[in-house]
């Protein structure tokens, strides 16, 4: 028999672990603040607790997925805690390194067994095939757990003890997905400002982001190889780089687009071009971003 499960917090992504739950044949209790938001889930088969107590109680294992850390210490550190005693929380509100480190050292305190994860997707990817979700924390207590994840998505992996790797990787890789959003928000400013349609834009995109995956990835690989000098490999120097930048500069000096976001990319590139990069490969840049000061 699938363990039951306690899920509390069942907002967008919260109500979106439910059903994944509940799919897979676990018993599912939830809780929520607004009570209202639990009525599509008890339709759904879900259990719904008048209190975070009588949540708790339900089940041996108990996900919290609220806004912030803050929420969860409101709701889990009063008299709650002795309820928890031998229970399993998976925290996967999203967070800070050092406050699911701090959390950890909490859960020790009150012999709770304590495991964090990042959850690397919309909600509309829970409980599929790509549904990828990070958890840091005890090895055993994650295995123990495998059942409860394999329903929570296809790619949910144990990244390590460190309770705090999750949040830290989950953080790394929103800095990714903003690089690619921002991006993305002023290639629809030089659109709007050419008369180019967006489902042009799509289209080219579609087209050219296996570049720019290749791209982000030999990147990653050089810069942790070390190998910033241009070389045989090499697929862009800075040079060509900057060159097309500045026709970007350009372009949106003429039409009066917004420069916050690429003068951070100019700031980077001149500095990198100062100390004599101009020719190493693009991975070169990565001097420039690391520890400020
Ligand atoms: N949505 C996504 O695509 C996504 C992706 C990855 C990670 N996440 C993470 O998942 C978490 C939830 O996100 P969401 O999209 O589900 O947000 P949401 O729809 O705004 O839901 C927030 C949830 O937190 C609850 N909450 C907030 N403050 C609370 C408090 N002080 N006490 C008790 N409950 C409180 C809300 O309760 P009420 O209903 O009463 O307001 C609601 O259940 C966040 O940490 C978010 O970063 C979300």
């Amino acid at each position: 028999m699938k363990p039951a499960i306690t899920v509390l917090g069942t907002g967008r992504m919260g109500s979106a672990l439910v059903h994944a739950l509940l799919k897979a044949g676990h018993h599912t209790t939830v809780w929520n603040r607004t009570v209202e938001k639990t009525t599509p889930l008890v339709a759904a088969g879900a259990t719904v607790a008048r209190s975070v107590r009588a949540a708790v109680e339900a089940s041996e294992i108990i996900i919290v997925n609220v806004t912030d850390y803050p929420a969860t210490t409101a709701l889990l550190r009063g008299d709650i805690a002795p309820a928890l005693r031998g229970k399993l929380i998976v925290e996967l509100t999203s967070g800070t390194p050092h406050s699911a480190r701090e959390a950890g050292t909490w859960a020790v305190e009150h012999g709770v067994t304590y495991l964090d994860g990042a959850i690397m997707a919309t909600p509309d990817f829970i409980g599929t095939e790509h549904g990828t979700i990070l958890v840091s924390g005890a090895r055993q207590a994650f295995d123990e757990g495998k059942d409860m994840f394999q329903a929570l998505g296809g790619n949910v992996q144990h990244v390590g003890e460190d309770l705090g790797l999750a949040n830290a990787l989950d953080s790394a890789l929103l800095a990714l997905m903003w690089g690619a959003l921002f991006g993305a928000l002023q290639s629809m400013a030089v659109c709007r400002a050419e008369n180019i349609d967006f489902s042009e834009l799509a289209r080219q995109w579609t087209a050219t982001a296996p570049v720019v995956e290749g791209l982000v990835s030999d990147l990653i690989k050089r810069t942790a190889a070390g190998r910033l000098a241009a070389d045989s490999e090499t697929l862009s120097s800075i040079s060509p780089h900057y060159s097309a930048f500045q026709h970007l500069v350009e372009l949106m000096e003429v039409r009066k687009i917004d420069r916050t976001v690429v003068d951070g990319y100019d700031a980077i590139f001149r500095r990198a071009i100062a100390a004599g990069h101009l020719h190493d490969d693009f991975a070169a840049l990565s001097q420039f971003t690391g520890k400020a000061g």
